[in-house]
């Protein structure tokens, strides 16, 4: 049985001191132009100091086309270079390796924030997205290259790239509707390759040090379990990656596909050869007997995400105590403001997200 608090090593960069991995977690406490915002920062420091061994930021915008919340902290400017440096030092001096979840949402992105014109791998009249041209999908590789660097010039440890949940990575994966005829369509070949040229590109462009991880999705995003278990393993085997973050929102359940139900959607992950690339899963770890069953089903690290909004010291309950049960939802606005959420992330969990903050009582007449 492996420990929650046994370090873990990477290919590259420092060992994490735990399997606590903060799971990024979007909370529009940044400015307008990306640049950060003291709530996002006493957030996250709050989240070190509670014992996480890494702490990723929110989705962070790679570039501006791909700007999808109001509030998003930014990697796209040199501007936002001093705001990332207060982050990156603020989580080493608690002891926490730090990485910025790099992101462009395609044609997920808010109109009105990105310039006014979506763009994702295939047009969408409907929805007003444009199909990117090839060399807009060349800069986009190049975006996230930069935003790389940037975080790597602020001090940090390491990025994730964002290739899950619908966003733009992910739409190129997407078999249902990436019809390309370029090099980024069609094919499996092709509709994989913007990953590839973009974890090329940031492995070339940073130093020996810099840890690299990245985040897929296992279902729904129009590529079957078969792709996703055969994607992750030539990740995994491609020495480039220091970890894959499964991102499985529930990670005991079976999965939607008849023909895995056989055994639950984190087994069909942990069953893959991974060389040396670490494997860490997400998705409704709310307890310490939930965590251990990760470990327990052969994962390397957790990830956390409501349990560590409810709770910013949730390693530290866990690892002193084996019955730990997170808090649930929803919560009071005071419960969170005392978890170090501010008013910007309390609204949007309250808008966002069903019933995560009380509503206040209704005065009557
Ligand atoms: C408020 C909120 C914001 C989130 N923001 C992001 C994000 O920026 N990037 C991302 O990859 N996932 C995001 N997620 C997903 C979480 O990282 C996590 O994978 C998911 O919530 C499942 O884990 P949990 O059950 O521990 O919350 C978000 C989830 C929530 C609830």
């Amino acid at each position: 049985m492996t420990s929650l608090n046994a370090p873990l090593t990477f290919v590259h960069g420092p060992e994490i001191k735990n399997r606590f991995m903060l799971s990024p977690l979007t909370n529009l406490q940044s400015n307008d132009d990306g640049t950060l915002g003291e709530d996002e920062l006493n957030f996250l420091v709050k989240r070190a100091e509670g014992g996480f061994g890494l702490v990723m930021t929110c989705a962070a915008s790679v570039h501006m086309s791909g700007k999808a919340f109001k509030g998003q902290l930014g990697c796209y400017a040199d501007d936002h270079i001093p705001g990332l440096k207060r982050i990156a030092t603020a989580l080493r001096a608690v002891g926490a390796l730090s990485s910025v979840q790099l992101h462009h949402a395609g044609g997920r992105a808010d109109a009105a924030l990105n310039g006014g014109q979506l763009y994702g791998p295939w047009d969408d009249e409907q929805r007003g997205i444009k199909a990117m041209t090839t060399a807009q999908v060349e800069d986009t590789i190049q975006h996230f290259i930069n935003a790389a660097i940037r975080c790597e010039k602020a001090g940090f440890d390491g990025v994730e790239l964002h290739g899950a949940h619908g966003y733009l990575l992910c739409q190129f994966l997407d078999e249902r509707h990436n019809n390309r005829t370029d090099r980024f369509g069609g094919s499996y070949e092709n509709r994989t390759r913007i990953y590839h040229e973009v974890i090329e590109g940031v492995r070339a462009a940073t130093g020996p040090d810099f840890q690299l991880g990245i985040r897929l999705s296992a279902e729904r995003y129009g590529y079957s379990i078969a792709i996703a278990r055969q994607f992750a393993q030539e990740l995994m085997t491609g020495g480039k990656l220091d970890y894959i973050d499964m991102s499985l929102w529930d990670s005991f359940k079976l999965p939607e596909e008849e023909a895995y139900k056989s055994k639950m959607l984190i087994d069909w992950f942990t069953d893959l050869d991974r060389s040396h690339c670490r494997l860490g899963v997400a998705g409704k770890l709310l307890s310490a007997k939930d965590v251990q069953a990760c470990l327990d089903h052969g994962a390397d690290f957790v990830l956390i995400g409501r349990g560590a909004i409810l709770h910013h010291d949730f390693p530290q309950q866990i690892l002193a105590n084996p019955d730990f049960v997170s808090q649930s939802f929803p919560v009071t606005p005071a419960y969170l403001a005392h978890e170090a959420v501010g008013t910007a992330f309390i609204q949007y969990l309250a808008t966002a997200w069903e019933n995560y903050v009380v509503k206040p009582p209704v005065p009557r007449d």
